[in-house]
């Protein structure tokens, strides 16, 4: 019975985890155990003996079945340990990375300059893209042998209509759809048929500005445009103002802007000059705000072209305007 005993104590003592235990109590007490065939055997014996040997074996299966169960009970807590310890969540491991898709920096600067106006009680308003040859030039005041008219500039549509070349001809839709005094800006793509190089584009995009009110001022103007430029760069911008000519202002100016990209000492963007032509503006014409449907009598008006493309090469530093309209994602990705 001892020797019987340590065997089973020293099978129960080796094991490491539930599984090889749980196999160590059925070789020993399961069914076809070893201590289950020995109780067995005790029906063969003479009565006299069976008594002594049956409470010997019960008293070492109690034993095992007491050994097995503290023996589990340590196994159990062993496995949970190393287990837990194998769980162990690291909260400085980084996480895994979620693909996010990125706004474009023009939507980015749009959404800027809007805000900017909205701020200024300024409508946004938005203006279809292939637009009646006369919106585009005629009610803008330019005549038909004027040489922004040239194929060389306009895309012509096969049903007569053009792809605007500016956001200019806003100006006219806006006068006659509004009812004045109002203010309104409408950002949009424009087309013009020319080479393209790191500063020209055949598709880029403007902010067209318009005021209408019974007497508007050019300081008012310029103070518009120094909030948008500042606004968007949120720093004081250096500009400088120079007479221009469109038949649709008069007077009529460029708003230059400081290169932002070269610091001012000469690049492909700024075409060396260390200045870019930025916001050409005036006050409207009286020829306009009669296409307008209003009567320049009594109402005046101010208009600026923002160059929207390259307010945004400006704002990142990008120096070639061919990567805004590229669909390169390389590029995409750095904003
Ligand atoms: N439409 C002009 C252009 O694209 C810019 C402009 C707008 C000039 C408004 C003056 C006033 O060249």
């Amino acid at each position: 019975m001892d020797e019987l005993l340590r065997e089973a104590l020293g099978e129960i003592a080796a094991t490491s985890t539930v599984a090889i235990l749980k196999d160590v109590e059925v070789r020993w007490l399961g069914k076809k155990g070893r201590l289950t065939s020995l109780l067995k055997e005790l029906g063969g014996l003479p009565p006299e003996e069976r008594k002594a040997r049956g409470q010997a074996l019960n008293a070492l299966k109690q034993a095992i079945e007491e050994a097995v169960d503290i023996r589990r009970g340590e196994v159990t807590r062993a496995e949970a340990e190393a287990r837990a310890a194998d769980e162990r969540i690291d909260p400085t491991l980084p996480g895994t990375p979620v693909a996010a898709g990125r706004l474009h920096p023009l939507t980015r600067v749009v959404d800027e300059v809007e805000d900017v106006f909205e701020r200024m009680g300024f409508h946004i308003l938005d203006y279809p893209e292939a637009e009646r040859e006369a919106f585009n030039f005629d009610h803008l005041n330019i005549p038909a042998d004027h040489p922004a008219r040239d194929t060389q500039d306009t895309f012509y549509l096969p049903d007569g209509n053009v792809l605007r070349t500016h956001t200019s001809p806003g100006q006219v839709r806006a006068m006659r759809e509004l009812t004045p005094p109002f203010r309104a800006i409408f950002p949009g793509r424009v087309y013009r048929c020319e080479a393209t190089d790191a500063s020209h584009e055949h598709t880029f995009h403007q902010v067209e500005g318009l005021m209408i009110d019974r007497s508007v001022s050019i300081a008012n103007m310029l103070s518009s445009m120094m909030t948008l430029l500042e606004g968007v760069f949120r720093r004081k911008v250096e500009v400088r103002l120079r007479p221009g000519f469109f038949p649709f202002v008069e007077p009529g100016f460029e708003l230059d802007l400081r290169c932002m990209v070269c610091g001012g000492s000469g690049c492909p963007v700024c075409k060396r000059s260390g200045w870019v032509e930025l916001l050409p503006c005036g006050l409207v014409n009286p020829n306009v705000i009669r296409a307008g449907g209003l009567d320049p009598a009594h109402w005046e008006g101010w208009a600026f072209g923002l160059g929207l493309s390259r307010l945004v090469m400006m704002r990142y530093g990008i120096d070639d305007i061919r990567w805004l309209m590229a669909g390169d994602l390389r590029f995409a990705r750095q904003f």
